[in-house]
């Protein structure tokens, strides 16, 4: 089990299709449509395939898709999500092995809410397999580090700067980069020579995404909490009084992400 719930990632899909960047999926759809056909691609950290359920019909038609995660229990959902179907195939990989990441024929890497929980460490060697076949990257809604409200509370920098500490810690592949993940693929993509674009995508959250909102300021307790930066009580006030804001009709959220496509120009 990675932790990430399967509830979770379907409240917060409708919200990430709608912040993705279009002109990032427009520009992957036409790489790929003046590319080799059949295209491929593999969707790592794949969850329960939110990144296929919103570019499959995008995509040239012929698209060949690899939909790759560890846990087991999101696979099944995958697969019950999506049914049977000759151009997906599901695997259960830990990405931390990535000499049998099955790069072979593919012409772009996808990843969605993934980057931020991974380390400078693994993208080095990650970007090395990716560079050796100049394989393509769309690494889409990495977390950026801002949260902002409408209605502010005088805690709500303190309560983000722990929670933002807290990303930056080991998720599973050494010291989490965090708010950074997308400055620091940028660099090294186009060190090694790729033409890199990158597009804010942030999530816009209002009175009609109450559940995503209230469900994303529970999920904030914990890691806040672990720092230790913020007292129990304080934390217990500010967080009571952003829920309850939540069903404020002039209330709303951002929380900031970053999309980036990393096309090799050969
Ligand atoms: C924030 S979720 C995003 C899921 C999906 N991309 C989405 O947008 O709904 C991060 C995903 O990365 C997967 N993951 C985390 N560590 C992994 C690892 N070491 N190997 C493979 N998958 C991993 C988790 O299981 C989870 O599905």
């Amino acid at each position: 089990m990675s932790g990430f719930d399967k509830n979770w990632l379907a409240l917060r899909e409708p919200a990430d299709r709608h912040a993705r960047a279009k002109s990032l999926v427009d520009m992957l759809c036409r790489h790929l449509a003046e590319g080799h056909p059949p295209p491929s691609l593999l969707d790592i950290g794949c969850g329960t395939g939110s990144t296929y359920r919103t570019l499959s019909s995008l995509v040239p038609q012929d698209t060949r898709w690899q939909l790759l995660d560890y846990d087991p229990l999101l696979l099944e959902e995958a697969a019950r999500r999506i049914g049977s179907s000759a151009a997906v195939t599901l695997r259960q990989h830990d990405l931390n092995d990535l000499t049998a990441l099955p790069l072979d024929g593919v012409s772009v890497v996808t990843a969605s809410a993934l980057f931020d929980l991974c380390s400078a460490d693994f993208c080095s060697r990650f970007l090395d397999r990716l560079t050796g076949n100049r394989t393509g990257l769309y690494a889409s809604l990495n977390y950026d580090g801002v949260m902002e409200w409408t209605i502010a509370h005088p805690l709500d920098r303190s309560v983000v700067d722990s929670f933002n500490r807290h990303q930056r810690l080991d998720k599973g592949f050494g010291p989490a980069l965090g708010p950074d993940a997308t400055e620091h693929l940028r660099l090294s993509l186009e060190a090694a020579g790729y033409q890199v674009t990158t597009r804010s995508s942030p999530w816009r959250l209002g009175a009609d995404q109450q559940d995503l909102q209230a469900e994303l300021l529970r999920g904030m307790e914990r890691p806040v909490m672990e720092i230790g930066a913020v007292s129990s009580n304080d934390l217990q006030d500010w967080l009571a009084f952003r829920l309850s804001a939540v069903n404020a009709d002039n209330s709303s959220c951002v929380v900031g992400h970053t999309d980036l496509l990393a096309i090799h120009p050969g």
